[in-house]
């Protein structure tokens, strides 16, 4: 946490980050998650705050504490994350989807808890809502950054990703295998319209950091071709 004004590049700037997993109940003691640990997404916000921007961190169900100056807002479901994210949006210059939301929610929450009456249980699911896709394609002026977690065909899934979502940046990184989630170090494909750069395995801390400054300098260019 060394500050050098000179490296305030985001001052004045209004950044928020989704992170952590999300947890979808199923009954009052079950819920369905995953192996996020929102490592990445603190990471990337402490990063953004030591470039001087104000940072809110919209997080799903974590073990780490807030970064020091971070808004934090803690959310459980995907639909909770979304309903975050359109308040604090209308505020935001710079959107970066860290969060490893459930694509799938129970469609019922049973009110008491499931008995195991049956050899085999179903689990109907519906798809939420994708927070990212919504966010930036209903914010034109929002300069939106998504993740991507993919087991094989990362590039061509990440570049898909970006054109779907309406993204100008996307960080692609290969989960699986002990990769990525959970893990102290990570390697990200960065990738935009029109190029990419790769951010080899590194702690997640500098991974961060890295990856805020090219987003600052892809956003600070974008801003001034934008007037
Ligand atoms: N994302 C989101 N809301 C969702 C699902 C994903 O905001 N309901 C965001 C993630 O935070 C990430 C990006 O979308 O920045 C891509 O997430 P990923 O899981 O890689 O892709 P999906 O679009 O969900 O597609 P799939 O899981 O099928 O690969
Ligand atoms: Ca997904």
């Amino acid at each position: 946490d060394f500050y050098q004004p000179a490296n305030l590049v985001l001052k004045g700037c209004k950044v928020l980050i989704t992170a952590g997993p999300t947890r979808e109940p199923i009954d009052p003691v079950r819920f369905i998650t995953n192996r996020s640990s929102g490592k990445m997404g603190y990471a990337v916000a402490a990063a953004a705050r030591d470039l001087g921007a104000e940072v809110t961190l919209v997080s799903g169900p974590v073990q780490l504490s807030a970064p020091h100056q971070v808004k934090r807002i803690a959310v459980e479901t995907a639909q909770q994350m979304l309903d975050a994210c359109q308040t604090a949006v209308q505020e935001a210059d710079i959107f970066i989807a860290t969060a490893a939301v459930a694509d799938y929610t129970p469609v019922n929450v049973a009110t008491e808890k499931i008995k195991k009456s049956t050899p085999t249980l179903s689990l109907a699911l519906t798809k939420t809502t994708d927070i990212l896709a919504t966010l930036s394609l209903a914010n034109p002026q929002l300069f939106s950054v998504g993740f991507a977690a993919e087991t094989h065909d990362l590039l061509s899934y990440a570049r898909s990703k970006l054109e779907r979502k309406g993204l100008k940046m996307i960080a692609a990184n290969l989960v699986g295998e002990g990769k990525a989630f959970d893990q102290d170090q990570n390697a990200l494909e960065v990738i935009w319209q029109d190029g990419s750069t790769s951010l080899p395995e590194m702690d997640k801390q500098r991974l961060a950091q890295e990856l805020m400054h090219l987003i600052s300098t892809h956003y600070q260019t974008w801003k001034q071709q934008d007037g």
